[in-house]
């Protein structure tokens, strides 16, 4: 008799999934963490196509980006204003506890569309 096991690398609160949010062009959008418990030792950071946005930890933010484009709330929610088409792509998230080992790693495709200017026009 053989016996198979596979053992998988399962952390505790993280998942593999990749959340597909919509924008509207010049509108605003929030991506939020599901699963995630706040805690104001935890840092949380947020890249773009793995490019820094911003890096928080409680009420403490840190901007990478100059002007009021992204903003981190303590939840861990990241609003992005203003958009435009260049604001579609992959965004990514990972939160650190204390002692700096990863809990939650979330992944997003943002997709920014034109508000389309012939629903207005319909007779
Ligand atoms: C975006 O919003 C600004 C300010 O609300 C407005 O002046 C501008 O015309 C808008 N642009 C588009 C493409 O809707
Ligand atoms: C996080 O906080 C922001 C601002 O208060 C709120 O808009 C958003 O819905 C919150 N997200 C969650 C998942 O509670
Ligand atoms: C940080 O997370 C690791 C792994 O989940 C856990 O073993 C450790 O106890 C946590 N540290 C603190 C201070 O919560």
């Amino acid at each position: 008799n053989s016996f198979s096991c596979i053992v998988l690398p399962l952390f505790e609160g993280s998942a593999n999934k990749i959340d597909t949010e919509y924008g509207i062009r010049n509108g605003s959008v929030f991506l939020n963490i599901t699963g995630f418990k706040e805690e104001k030792q935890q840092e949380v950071i947020w890249l773009k196509n793995s490019s820094r946005l911003a890096k928080g930890k409680g009420s403490d933010v840190k901007y990478y980006k100059a002007g009021k484009k992204y903003e981190l709330f303590p939840n861990g929610t990241l609003k992005i204003n203003r958009l435009v088409e260049e604001d579609s792509g992959n965004y990514k998230v990972t939160v650190y506890n204390v002692t700096g080992q990863l809990q939650v790693e979330e992944n997003f495709i943002l997709s920014v569309q034109g508000e389309s200017p012939s629903m207005s026009l319909q007779p």
